[in-house]
């Protein structure tokens, strides 16, 4: 079996999450990380991978009760013990996930950010590629130097060798680091506007859709998680990230016209899989911008549960909802930071973030059960 393994001192689980000994012998002595004790006359506690995970993750989920005094440090990842066996279990294989809907303006970019920002936090290694020639997302953070970095020169470079060199995709990363509360960083391949334009030249290239996955198979190694966002229609970039993906994310909004835009994405993925050896695998629905005031919402929201449970098998565990919030998204963005980084209004900020983290934990958690089943 993969990486499980029994522990028999605090010593033994600080040496494998690389976490000072004392803060792990304060939560075994509290028990406040679950031990199995073997029966009989001399009782012996021991640890499990499994229990430290089942930990990792409950502790994550218990301190959304957002009640008022929870402070913002608190209320996130306390200590750094989460994020570190989370760490330990990153899967060295790296998943791509693309982000996407055929509808533009539904929270694509604001959530692919956010996640990537969730997924750095619990100590993953993130990359964002914008495949999107709006940059959005590569416009997102700031105190970030984007001169001379986009994808647009990889592809140029790609399309003139009909290859690459990893150092000169490395090259054109930005890495994107806050040191702020639990410090994280993450990376960006960055787009620019003229990206459209090349990959309409790109077109000519023997089999177009197959290149950005052959550029994202050179880093591949340096990363958990690989999210790419889209531009709001099907065309060769949204080709592209697909064939590269391993998973899909579909983001819409609570409203008819989102929804007709997931429906054609569906049907365009299911397409594609005929034509794959790979299956793509719808992961989840992102609802943005929910407010269940309206009547209208909550009939889109009937709908596209019955699209979850009924064209893609997955129950509502794989659904997130992101309430409407217009004041904390617009101000965090006008500061060009995360959600959870702007930090004006603790409580409102954590708990719009709540299901960008619970999508982080299941990625992992999910991570964790394939490596079970591929070892
Ligand atoms: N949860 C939310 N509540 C209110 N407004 C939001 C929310 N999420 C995103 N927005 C706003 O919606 C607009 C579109 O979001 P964006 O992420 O850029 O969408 P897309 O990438 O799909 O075009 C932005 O102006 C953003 O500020
Ligand atoms: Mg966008």
């Amino acid at each position: 079996m993969y990486d499980a393994r029994i522990f028999n001192s605090s010593n033994e689980i600080a040496s494998f999450v690389n976490v000072n000994e004392k803060k792990v012998k304060i939560l075994l002595n509290s028990q406040i990380i679950p031990c199995v004790t073997t029966g009989g006359e001399h009782r012996k506690r021991y640890y499990t991978t499994e229990l430290l995970i089942d930990y990792a993750y409950r502790n994550i989920i218990n301190k959304y009760s957002l009640d008022d005094n929870i402070s913002y440090k608190e209320a996130f990842l306390q200590k750094e013990l989460n994020k570190e066996i989370l760490k330990s279990f990153a899967s060295h294989r790296c998943q791509v996930i693309t982000v996407t809907n055929q509808k533009g303006g539904v929270g694509k970019t604001t959530n692919t950010i956010n996640i990537a920002v969730a997924l750095a936090k619990l100590g993953q290694k993130v990359l964002i590629v914008d495949m999107d020639s709006q940059a959005q997302s590569s416009r997102y953070f700031k105190k970030v130097s984007y001169k001379n970095r986009s994808i647009l020169s990889i592809f140029e470079q790609f399309k003139l060798n009909n290859d690459i060199e990893k150092s000169y995709i490395k090259d054109k990363i930005v890495t994107f680091s806050n040191f702020e509360n639990e410090s994280y960083s993450l990376d960006i391949l960055p787009s620019e506007i003229k990206l459209a334009k090349m990959l309409e030249l790109m077109r000519m290239s023997n089999r177009p859709d197959t290149i950005l996955d052959k550029i994202l198979n050179y880093i591949k190694e340096d990363y958990d998680y690989i999210i790419i966002d889209t531009p709001p229609y099907s065309g060769l970039s949204l080709e592209m990230s697909l064939f590269a993906s391993d998973k899909v994310l579909l983001v819409s909004e609570a409203d008819e016209f989102s929804v007709e835009g997931l429906e054609v994405t569906i049907q365009e993925i299911n397409e594609l899989n005929k034509n794959l050896s790979k299956k793509i695998e719808i992961d989840g629905i992102f609802v943005n911008a929910f407010s269940k005031h309206h009547n209208y919402a909550n009939d889109a929201l009937d709908d596209i549960v019955d699209i979850l449970l009924d064209k893609l098998n997955l129950d509502e565990n794989s659904l997130f909802i992101v309430k409407y919030s217009p004041s904390i998204i617009r101000s965090s963005q006008s500061v060009q930071q995360s959600i959870i980084d702007y930090k004006v209004k603790v409580k409102e900020s954590l708990s719009l973030f709540e299901p960008m983290l619970k999508y982080a934990i299941k990625l992992i958690l999910e991570q964790k059960k394939s490596n079970h089943t591929r070892d």
